[in-house]
Formats: structure tokens, sequence, C-alpha cells
């Protein structure tokens, strides 16, 4: 298993140094113009039950991997976010700049998805990447961290 920020490091360090000529802008920033930024995530009060939060976690797994919207898959990003990845910096922002250039070119096949308590695992192979595995919590109705490294897709107990 593959940490996908590490790899899309390399692909944005690439992407970025092909950007340094004299009075272009960097694709980079031509790419991140083009994905809108939604308003974070506000807290829903009251907490909603995990089978709402289930049903926010399918939508938001439904935009990030399927439809690719990330600014759709960013409304259910909260402003206080925590990246547990050593390599990405914590917040939305820091997210979004660093996927929308890269995100549209990869192709994505959805393996699983799970909820459980307050988590969402997505399990899926990214194109130039490998096999992914993400760990989200959510917390009133917003994720609130995130886990890719290492992660193991936990296994129905039976
Ligand atoms: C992407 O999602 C945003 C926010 O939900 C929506 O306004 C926009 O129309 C979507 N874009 C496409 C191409 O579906």
């Amino acid at each position: 298993m593959q940490s996908t920020l590490l790899v899309l490091t390399c692909v944005i360090s690439a992407v970025a140094a092909l950007g340094q000529r004299n009075d272009e802008p960097s694709p980079v920033v031509a790419a991140r113009q083009a994905v809108v930024t939604p308003p974070p995530c506000a807290p829903i009060v009251p907490e909603p039950t995990e089978e709402e939060t289930e049903a926010r976690h399918d939508a938001f797994a439904n935009a990030f991997l399927v439809t690719k919207n990330l600014t759709n898959a960013f409304e259910y990003i909260s402003s206080t976010y925590i990246n547990h990845n050593p390599f990405a910096e914590d917040g939305p922002d820091a997210a979004l700049d660093f996927l929308g250039p890269v995100w549209p070119g990869i192709q994505i096949t959805v393996l699983r998805t799970k909820f459980q308590g307050d988590q969402g695992w997505l399990n899926y192979q990214a194109s130039g990447i490998g096999t992914v595995v993400d760990r989200f919590r959510w917390e009133s109705g917003c994720i609130v961290e995130h886990w890719d490294v290492g992660e193991v897709y936990p296994e129905d107990e039976s």
C-alpha cells in the first residue's frame, strides 16, 4: 500500500517545476483556480445519528471518487480538518491546493467503502499510485481528521 499524498507530492513538484517559465502562470496555479472552494462544512446541531453521518460519508465518497467533484467533496470537510500525513499540511485549503491539479487526471476504481461509529473508510485503486486506504473521522456531520499512511481496511467480524 502506498500513500496518496507522498506520490502526489512528487507529481506536484514535477508539475511545479514545469511551470517555472517567465511570465507564464504556473499550471498548478491555473488548475487550482479551476477548483471552486466551497465554504467549510458547518457543524450540524444536534449531532447527526450514525446512520445520517454514514449517508454523508457515502455522498462524500461519491463526490470524491466517482464524480470527482472536489468542490462537492470539500463541502464535507471541516475548517479544522487535521491531515495526519507527514507530507501534508492541515486544513481544507492545503488539501485542495494539493489535489486540485492532479485529481482530474487520476483514474479511480472504487473497491469498497465502510462506515462504523464515527469513522469512514475508502478503499480504491488510483492510476499511477496504487491501492489506497483512507480513514476519516467525522464529527457533527463534518470530516475533521484524515489518515492515509499504513491504514488497514477494517474487515467485518463474523
Ligand atoms: C460540483 O459540485 C458543486 C457543489 O456541490 C456544484 O455546484 C457543481 O455544479 C458541481 N459541478 C459539476 C460539474 O457537477
